[in-house]
């Protein structure tokens, strides 16, 4: 009776596994860079910098207000879709944290300690439109004795065009009328930079990337990328175009050893996010019969 019942479950779980198993087959040429070639090729992945620029007609889609956030403006802000709800996301992570060491700007490490209300994060701005970024930088350029400095792209240029980017205070920098490099020093700045990959964000312009972006240290600005990439770069602590520039070199290889593109993204697709497979285990009890267990990993 008792082996009827384990030759029972042992079928039941070779079908269960046949199931997971299903679809394409992996391709002979495998794609082996750490990001899935899916995403590397996803809309998140754009480069948007001085020498990729975005076409003046380009817009954000979908394109949505963000709300539910603190904002250090008093106009409303919008994103894209999924950027607009991974930043929430983040907002609300930070509510949880009501107590985080921190580096001043004395170079010591100290405590920020929170009320019930938590870290709280202020928006200042998502997209922008070719034609309001061209008015930003027009005017940053008249403010600055017309000397571009990388703070300020031109139309086109500018991340803020893709709906994917925003930038964050804190509510001390949110009620200035500037923001400057010193946000480093907060628990917020740094909070964001540790945490931001696990909502999909990147520091985009980094204080060590300046000459790689060609934009001056942005310790406010933050970019979503999706978690995989979030997590190449951040957790290597390289800049978006090195990203672009590491990714690109392995599909060419990918290409240049016969890979098949779409081969792999329909593996990807059937084998990427699958829920874990059962592993059958085979064991004999004290009376010498078989015992199967599942071990989930
Ligand atoms: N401040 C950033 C670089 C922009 O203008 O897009
Ligand atoms: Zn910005």
């Amino acid at each position: 009776m008792k082996k009827l019942v384990c030759a029972i479950l042992t079928l039941m779980m070779c079908f269960g596994s046949c199931a997971f198993a299903a679809g394409p087959e992996r391709p002979d040429v495998t794609w082996d860079f750490a990001v899935p070639l899916s995403d590397t090729l996803s809309d998140y992945a754009v480069l948007v910098n001085r020498d990729n620029l975005l076409d003046k007609s380009y817009k954000p889609s979908p394109l949505v207000k963000v709300n539910g956030v603190k904002r250090a403006t008093s106009t409303a802000v919008e994103m894209q879709g999924t950027a607009a709800e991974k930043l929430v996301e983040m907002f609300n992570a930070a509510r949880q944290v009501f107590e985080y060491n921190y580096v001043n700007e004395k170079g010591k490490t100290v405590t920020a300690t929170y009320d019930e209300n938590g870290m709280v994060l202020y928006l200042k701005s998502g997209y922008r439109s070719y034609g309001t970024q061209a008015t930003v930088y027009a005017n940053y350029l008249a403010r600055n004795n017309n000397v571009d400095d990388g703070y300020s792209s031109p139309p086109g240029a500018s991340e803020h065009q893709s709906g994917l980017c925003a930038d964050i205070l804190n509510a001390d920098y949110a009620s200035r009328s500037r923001m400057t490099q010193d946000f480093k020093w907060t628990a917020e700045a740094q909070w964001m930079k540790e945490n931001c990959a696990d909502f999909g964000f990147i520091l985009r312009y980094t204080e060590d990337g300046e000459a790689l972006t060609k934009t001056a240290f942005e310790p406010w600005h933050f970019r979503y990328v999706g978690e995989s990439i979030a997590d190449y770069i951040m957790g290597r602590g390289i800049t978006m175009e090195e990203f672009s520039e590491q990714a690109k070199a392995a599909y060419d290889d990918f290409i240049a050893r016969g890979g098949d593109v779409d081969a792999w993204l329909a593996y990807e697709q059937a084998h990427l996010n699958q829920p874990p497979q059962p592993e059958v285990l085979e064991a004999t009890d004290e009376t010498g019969d078989h015992e199967t267990s599942l071990l989930f990993f």
